[in-house]
């Protein structure tokens, strides 16, 4: 897909998604450019009046939410969320997602969680009929070599996420590694998520398979964007 097309749909998107947010809302603020593109539109609708707090997944999602004057908060003062927006790597036709190409997956899940609705959003080259991309794991240093000979028992080809601009491994915000596994075609995502979360070691992958029944989700293309329907 052409990489203008793909703009335009993340932005339809994320101002889709931006405009559901109603006056008094608590909301979770994900990470990535297509919530770059809510934060934008939050920013115009928080000018014109709108109050509302945002629970943002990562530093970088911080950092540009103090840009567009959205004002932060917590989980620890608000557990509950009115509703979460993320985007997204692949989604399936029931809603099971991968997320963490940003890796910050470990906080997106947990805002994901509080949250009553979850609202994703993608542009049209994240639909795929099942998942298959790399899975990112969060893993604690300490415990690095174990968990990959264990990602590799279960099929998995896993490698050690390196940094662009730094040497060695990427550093969450949360101060542990990220490893990317390859699973190939993954049939049953909820059995491999809950199996990868019970290596010790693993703080969380990017495997997202318990929030499908409070899940939207809207797609953006150059011309408009739709709101899918989720396969049961
Ligand atoms: C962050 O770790 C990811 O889970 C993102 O939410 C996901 O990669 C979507 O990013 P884009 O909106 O930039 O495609």
């Amino acid at each position: 897909m052409e990489k203008q097309a793909v703009h335009a749909g993340k932005r339809a998107a994320g101002y889709k998604a931006a405009d559901l947010v109603k006056n008094g809302m608590v909301i979770g603020l994900g990470t990535g450019s297509t919530v770059f593109f809510a934060m934008e539109r939050l920013q115009e609708r928080i000018s014109a009046g709108l109050e509302i707090g945002g629970v943002p997944t990562s530093y970088q999602t911080a950092i540009r939410a103090r840009e567009y004057g959205i004002p932060l908060t917590t989980l620890d003062e608000h557990p509950v969320l009115n509703l979460a927006i993320d985007g997204a790597d692949q989604v399936d036709p029931r809603f099971r997602l991968i997320k963490g190409r940003g890796a910050a997956q470990t906080r997106e899940k947990c805002v994901a969680a509080a949250a009553q609705q979850f609202v994703v959003v993608v542009d049209n080259s994240k639909l795929a009929p099942c998942l298959n991309a790399p899975v990112p794991v969060e893993v604690l240093p300490f415990a690095l070599s174990p968990v990959m000979a264990h990602l590799k028992t279960m099929g998995g080809k896993p490698v050690v996420r390196e940094g662009l601009k730094k040497d060695g491994p990427v550093i969450t915000d949360n101060g542990n590694f990220e490893i990317d596994c390859t699973f190939t075609v993954i049939n049953n995502p909820e059995e491999l998520e809950a199996a990868i979360a019970g290596i010790p070691g693993v703080i969380e992958s990017g495997l997202f398979t318990g929030f499908t029944g409070k899940t939207n989700v809207i797609v953006g293309d150059e011309k408009k964007c739709r709101i899918l329907k989720r396969i049961s």
